[in-house]
């Protein structure tokens, strides 16, 4: 007789064992008022104070000296590399397997994208790989920490600087996270964050550079803001921006920075829950062959988890689809998991001609790999700590019965 829910047998959840505490996007009556607040100010953009406030409190909670607020989490990357001189021509590195906006962001600035592979155990660019993809075009290089582990940072701004490149951490993953008890986007030249509707700390959209050089702030904030210094007001320009450097209205809303500036004091109680949902789901699933967790970075103090990663692997599982354990694991009674971005050139939204961009010769294979293996589980589910030995039993009973599978 079959075990496993998905085949007929009993499912080992029932609905009262998997709750969602979260309400998601976080909301309440306090920050309601707040946005009423904001409206009735009739400061809704133009470098507000309320986006003024977030910046100082969001690059404070990261130990960077600058913030520069914007629209979103692709148009700060560009910025990023505009800030940095990035021009048509130059090649700017990225990993194998990251969101498209990585990518594409670069590309948008004219730049050729080099891809290069990535780490199996933490998901995010491998510091050997990028070198191999160094050249003497290399300007900036674009390490993510994916999914909230931490990108090799030592590592990688070692061999960028021994070759006179500018690393831009892409932090649309990583709110609130410490390697080396120093914030996460403070240690590139740049940091890029990401706000959209999913994103640890959510307003919609939204996004923000995090910079400790004066100089880049400055030139962050003109790029943003169609050419504005920040010392000037909206319709009195007194200076010129640098010559042919492109500037934007990528300007951020008071708005959303008001819904930020609600979520951030409460970001790091959250991540603790998360680091404690993952720390039961590794103890309670020790000894599940071929079964692990996405790896923390190797000088993580803090992790800011926007998911993890549930690796299948070797002999046992390479066989079955990691859909196919999704849905057995559905079966039990959890929500159903979907696989990682996969690796950037196939996938669906990227639309680069051949020529425009290099992929690695040996094919990228752990980018591959960890396509192949891996389940993304959300942070909003890290959120219910008394699932995460239902969940670690649900994989456990899948591992016994995956002959079933
Ligand atoms: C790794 C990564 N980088 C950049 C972005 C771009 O952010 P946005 O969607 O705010 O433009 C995202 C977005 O989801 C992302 O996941």
């Amino acid at each position: 007789m079959s075990k496993l829910a998905i085949n007929g047998g009993s499912p080992l959840l029932n609905a009262d064992m998997y709750v969602r505490p979260l309400q998601w996007p976080i909301r309440d009556a306090v920050g309601a008022q707040h946005l009423l607040d904001v409206y009735y100010s009739g400061k809704w953009s133009f470098n507000s104070e309320t986006e003024q406030k977030f910046e100082e409190e969001f690059a404070a909670a990261h130990d960077a000296k600058y913030g520069i607020y914007m629209a979103n989490g692709t148009v700060t990357l560009q910025c990023a590399l505009d800030a940095l001189g990035i021009q048509r021509d130059d090649e700017v590195i990225v990993p194998a397997l990251t969101w498209v906006a990585t990518a594409m962001a670069a590309y948008y600035m004219g730049a050729k994208v080099v891809f290069a592979d990535i780490d199996p155990e933490t998901m995010t660019l491998s510091p050997e790989a990028f070198e191999k993809a160094i050249t003497p075009r290399t300007k900036a290089v674009i390490p993510v920490h994916l999914y909230g582990s931490f990108a090799d940072l030592e590592k990688i701004i070692a061999i960028a600087d021994k070759h006179n490149i500018a690393v831009i951490e892409d932090c649309a993953h990583m709110h609130g996270g410490k390697w080396a008890g120093k914030g996460a986007g403070s240690w590139g030249k740049v940091g890029s964050f990401s706000f959209q509707q999913s994103k640890t700390i959510a307003s919609g959209e939204g996004g923000i550079c995090l910079t400790n050089d004066s100089k880049l702030a400055e030139l962050l904030y003109r790029a943003k803001h169609i050419g504005y210094s920040r010392a000037e007001k909206q319709g009195s320009a007194t200076s010129k921006p640098p010559m042919g450097m492109p500037c934007y209205n990528y300007r951020g809303l008071a708005f959303t920075a008001q819904i930020l500036r609600d979520q951030l004091p409460g970001l790091t109680e959250r991540l603790e829950r998360y680091r404690k949902f993952v720390e039961i789901l590794t103890a309670e699933t020790a000894g599940i062959e071929g079964f692990r967790l996405q790896k923390q970075g190797r000088l993580a103090t803090f992790q800011g988890f926007y998911a993890t990663n549930l690796f299948f692997e070797g002999p046992r599982w390479e066989k079955i689809p990691v859909t196919k354990i999704a849905e057995a694991m559905q079966a039990e009674g959890t929500s159903y998991y979907c696989k990682n971005y996969g690796p950037v050139k196939d996938h669906l939204l990227f639309n680069m001609r051949p020529g425009e961009f290099s992929w690695p010769e040996d094919g990228a294979p752990n980018a591959y790999h960890v396509w192949e293996r891996s389940l993304v589980f959300p942070h909003q589910e890290l959120y219910d700590i008394e699932f995460a030995p239902r969940l670690a039993a649900v994989i456990r009973k899948i591992s016994e019965n995956v002959s079933e599978l």
